[in-house]
């Protein structure tokens, strides 16, 4: 079975899109056939590296979603675009279990050629999101270093526990701390609060994501940071998490 990364975390704004690309990067990099699924109506993840977005979310389609799957130019990473009408699908989902049902199928179907899988989910956290967990092996929720992170993230862990219960995949979890500035006193006192807390202290990695103009310009570049900034501080951080990330699993 493929290994399935969903980047998750429903506050907005967060570094998802920007990780689930970067460590979808990182790990294709690393010799695995990966693919990047966009689920977020906003489909930053599809424009970030230069691709189109698609009329009919590939998973909510009835061709087969092979069609639809296009390469990036990151050598062993295919993308699965997103659709402007994902919330329209979201809503129907809602309603409609036989649709959710179809898309799990679908997925199911998709990547069983991959070796590894990432999701980036939109900043909520509809039946989409939800399904989606149920499809991971692995949750990865970055995070801000701010007051309200710790808010977002007890709400996760409530999510991630009943996804667990559930009859999904999700084995495990683990935090990032994105746009990470050392020299501010708050994200030192929330990494620290993070770090002890009984609750998500074994949860998160090593590896912080530093702020790094370069990564926020990659995305307009349609480029990964590894292509885009190779050097940069962002790069190395973001290959140091896929070295945690596949170690951790
Ligand atoms: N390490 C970083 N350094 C500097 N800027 C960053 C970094 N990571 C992300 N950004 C920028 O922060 C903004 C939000 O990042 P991103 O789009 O990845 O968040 P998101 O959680 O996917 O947002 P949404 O919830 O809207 O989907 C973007 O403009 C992005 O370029
Ligand atoms: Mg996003």
């Amino acid at each position: 079975m493929s290994q399935v990364f969903c980047v998750a975390n429903q506050k907005g704004g967060v570094g998802k899109t920007t990780t689930a690309i970067s460590l979808a990067s990182a790990v294709a990099r690393s010799g695995r056939h990966t693919l990047l699924i966009d689920l977020d109506s906003q489909c930053n993840a599809t424009s970030g590296l230069g691709l189109r977005p698609t009329r009919r979310h590939p998973l909510a389609d009835d061709r087969p979603i092979s069609e639809s799957v296009v390469s990036a130019e990151v050598k062993n990473l295919d993308v699965l675009p997103g659709c402007p009408g994902m919330s329209n699908v979201e809503m129907m989902a809602a309603r409609d279990p036989n649709l959710l049902a179809s898309m799990t199928r679908r997925f199911r179907e998709g990547v069983a050629d991959y070796d590894a899988v990432l999701i980036d989910s939109p900043p909520s956290m509809g039946p989409i999101t939800r399904a989606a967990l149920a499809w991971s092996t692995e949750v990865i929720m970055p995070i801000q270093c701010e007051y309200f992170a710790m808010e977002g993230l007890v709400r996760m862990i409530e999510v991630l526990r009943r996804a667990k219960e559930g009859e999904g995949t999700l084995a495990s979890a683990g935090i990032v701390m994105t746009m990470y500035d050392p020299q501010l006193e708050l994200t030192r006192d929330i990494d620290r609060q993070i770090r002890e807390s009984d609750v998500f202290g074994n949860y998160v990695y090593q590896t912080v994501i530093p702020w790094d103009v370069t990564v926020s310009e990659a995305p307009s570049h349609g480029e990964s940071i590894f292509e885009y900034a190779p050097r940069s501080r962002g790069a190395r951080a973001y290959a140091e998490l896929c070295m945690e990330v596949l170690e951790y699993v």
